[in-house]
């Protein structure tokens, strides 16, 4: 029965590659005829071998291919442990979520504490401050490097700060000398959010170990993915309990899908008000969430990890191949600058039209549409003045001056694996194009 078994996976698995094979000959790209996309998958028959292989065993939830990619993702970092979760967004809920657990004691967050953080960047990573009724204490950030002014940390500090939660910018790394000095000075968590920046390196080691939790995202848009897809990494096993308590229903039991009495007492233990005995099973140490991800997923984020090295290679590549082809328009174009010490494993490439540019971000942004070349924004600009956020409750710390610069005049193109030399240089040729009709 195995035997057979073996030999009907293998001749699925063959046509497969057959399959990838075919898809993969019948593309040719056509420059102003195909999009240049800012980000997106690239994966080949591994990943889609990998999805039907699991499929077929049918698991279904979170199984043995979620765990192996936990420990080859926490290997990868250098970070002890790693908990799967179904997007980056959940990530950061948890992450916060976790801080306010009662079982943190006397440096749980409470409703009205205070976290800084910057309004510049994605609305789930200011999302679970507000979630958890914490209040965002908002600190602008640098031109050039788009991460939050690390010098004026401080003074946004009060007697309600407990945290600092801030994401390396479009894969750039935040100073992260000065925000753990300061974390430590003022015994404050610092959350980092890795979503755009796995690979990058702050002296030497890579990002998304330096808080006491960071997290990571698996969208389709990010350095590797599984889909829908995220991670939770921390090197504090308390820490870990709490997160996985949150991720999977507040519970307190800690069996897998599937499996009963990991803990060997699974009758045998006595939680607040409940008899004796009670099922651990159906034991909730925390208001919880269900935010797992799927065997599924894993399988092909396994696949994608064998290739992460390679694709850290190509985006650095690209991004550097940009970097100098746009020296010249310094002028008016101001160009992404990785911040010291680090070496960035960039998400995409950030341009800023200078004030005294004849021109302005929609007609740039416009000419490269129309060319076939996507743009992006950084993400909700000044996430203040969206609508979403008219209410809520939030202190400033200073003037966001540069926030809403990045939100005026600031767009970003793609450097992903998928952008190869043809590409490239039709980017390159694009902008040349639009900027020669001014003089520099
Ligand atoms: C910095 C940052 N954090 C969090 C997220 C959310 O990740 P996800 O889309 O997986 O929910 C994103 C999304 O792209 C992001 O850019």
């Amino acid at each position: 029965m195995i035997k057979k078994e073996k030999q009907i996976k293998s001749e699925i698995f063959s046509r497969i590659k057959e399959l990838y094979k075919i898809r993969k000959g019948s593309f040719k790209f056509i420059k102003g005829k195909d999009a240049v996309l800012y980000a997106g998958r690239t994966y080949n028959e591994k990943e889609l071998i990998n999805l039907v292989d699991a499929s077929l065993d049918f698991w279904l939830t979170a199984g043995k291919n979620a765990r192996e990619f936990e420990r080859r993702l926490a290997k990868f970092l250098g970070v002890k442990h790693c908990l799967l979760v179904n997007s980056g967004s959940s990530a950061n809920l948890l992450a916060v979520s976790a801080l306010t657990s009662p079982l943190l004691k006397g440096r749980r967050l409470r409703r009205g504490d205070e976290v800084i953080t910057t309004a510049c960047g994605f609305p789930t990573t200011l999302n679970p401050i507000i979630q958890n009724n914490l209040v965002p204490v908002f600190v602008d950030i640098d031109l050039g490097t788009y991460n939050i002014q690390a010098d004026k940390i401080e003074k946004a500090i009060s007697k309600k700060t407990k945290a600092i939660f801030i994401a390396n910018t479009l894969g750039n790394p935040a100073d992260l000398d000065k925000i753990l000095l300061i974390a430590k000075k003022y015994k404050l968590w610092f959350i980092e959010d890795n979503c755009d920046s796995l690979g990058s390196k702050y002296r030497k080691k890579y990002t998304g170990t330096f808080g006491d939790i960071s997290t990571c995202s698996f969208y389709p848009a990010h350095h590797i993915t599984t889909g829908e897809g995220g991670a939770v990494l921390t090197n504090d096993p308390l820490l870990r309990r709490i997160v996985l308590s949150f991720r999977d229903w507040g519970r307190d039991c800690w069996c897998e899908p599937g499996y009963d009495n990991t803990c060997k007492k699974r009758f045998n233990q006595k939680f607040g008000d409940l008899p004796h005995g009670y099922d651990h099973k159906y034991v909730y140490s925390h208001i919880g969430y269900n935010l797992k991800i799927t065997d599924l997923q894993a399988a092909v984020g396994l696949a994608q990890l064998e290739k992460l090295p390679g694709f850290i290679k190509a985006r650095k590549r690209n991004f550097a191949s940009l970097r100098q082809s746009l020296e010249k328009y310094q002028k008016y174009l101001l160009l992404p600058e990785p911040t010291k010490n680090s070496d960035p494993s960039w998400f995409g490439f950030p341009i800023l039209v200078k004030k005294q540019a004849p021109f302005r971000r929609i007609d740039i942004v416009s000419y490269l549409e129309k060319n076939k070349i996507a743009t992006r924004l950084l993400f909700g600009g000044n996430l203040i003045k969206q609508p979403a956020y008219k209410k809520a409750k939030y202190r400033v710390s200073g003037k966001l001056t540069n926030t809403d610069s990045v939100m005026d005049n600031l767009f970003w193109v793609g450097v992903y694996p998928g952008i190869d030399k043809t590409k490239l240089k039709y980017i390159e040729k694009i902008f040349n194009v639009f900027l020669m009709n001014f003089k520099q």
